[in-house]
C-alpha cells in the first residue's frame, strides 16, 4: 500500500513559476505531495492559470476586501480547511499574515525566498545582493515564522554572482535553482524527512 500524499495549498500573488514547478513535480503520482488548492490575493496573478491548466481550484482572496488583516486571514483559513489542506507553500505570496495565523500553521508552512537567508531577507534581494558586492547568492526553502524570512532553512542552493550582473539577470539564475530546491525540499517535508523542532529544522533519523 502507498503512503497518503500530503495534501498542499499553494499561496501565490503573481507571475507562478514557483507553483508552476511544484504543479509539475505533484503531477508524478510518485511524488509524495498532491496540490488541493491555490489562492491568489490578486484576482489578476498569472500563475492562477497554470492551476487552471492542471484542473486544481483556485481561490481568490483579495485583502482590499476585508477590514482587517484578521478577517482576511479568517477567510484564507476557511478556503483551506475547506481543501483538506496539511501544508501550506508561500510561492511568491506578498502579503504579511498575521502572527496567529502563522501560528496555527507553524510547522506546517514553508517557503521560498531568492537569497542564501540570513542574507537579504524582504524585497529588492537581487539589487542589494549586487550592491553588497557578495560573489555568491541563492534562494532558500524554509519554515515560516511570525518574524519575517526568519524561519528555519530546509534546503539551500547557491548560485555565483558574476561581475557583469544585473538584478534581472541574476534573478533568472536563482529562479531556475528555485525550481528545482522547492519540490525537493517540499518532498523531504511530505515524506516526513524533517520537521520543526525546537525552533530548527530536525532532519531524519529523529
Ligand atoms: C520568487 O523569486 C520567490 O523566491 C519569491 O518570489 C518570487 C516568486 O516568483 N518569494 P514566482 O511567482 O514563483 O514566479
Amino acid at each position: 500500500m502507498t503512503a497518503p500524499r500530503l495534501k498542499v495549498a499553494v499561496l501565490i500573488s503573481g507571475r507562478g513559476s514557483n507553483l508552476k514547478a511544484l504543479i509539475e513535480a505533484c503531477a508524478d503520482p510518485g511524488y509524495p505531495a498532491q496540490i488541493m488548492l491555490v489562492i491568489s490575493n490578486a484576482a489578476d496573478a498569472g500563475g492562477l492559470v497554470f492551476a487552471k491548466d492542471a484542473g486544481i481550484p483556485t481561490a481568490i482572496v483579495e485583502h482590499k476586501h476585508f477590514p482587517s488583516r484578521d478577517a482576511f486571514d479568517v477567510a484564507m483559513q476557511t478556503h483551506l480547511d475547506q481543501a483538506g489542506a496539511e501544508l501550506i507553500c508561500l510561492a511568491g505570496f506578498m502579503r504579511i499574515l498575521s502572527d496567529g495565523f502563522v501560528r496555527h500553521w507553524e510547522g506546517r508552512m514553508i517557503n521560498i525566498h531568492p537569497s542564501l537567508l540570513p542574507a537579504f531577507k524582504g524585497t529588492c534581494v537581487h539589487e542589494r545582493a549586487i550592491a553588497a558586492g557578495v560573489r555568491i547568492s541563492g534562494c532558500t526553502v524554509h519554515y515560516v515564522v511570525p518574524e519575517l524570512d526568519s524561519g528555519p532553512a530546509i534546503a539551500q542552493a547557491a548560485v555565483p554572482v558574476n561581475p557583469d550582473d544585473t538584478p534581472d539577470t541574476l534573478a533568472a539564475r536563482v529562479l531556475k535553482e528555485e525550481h528545482r530546491l522547492y519540490p525537493e525540499a517540499l518532498k523531504l517535508v511530505a515524506e516526513g524527512k524533517v520537521r520543526l523542532q525546537d525552533g530548527r529544522a530536525q532532519f531524519a533519523p529523529f
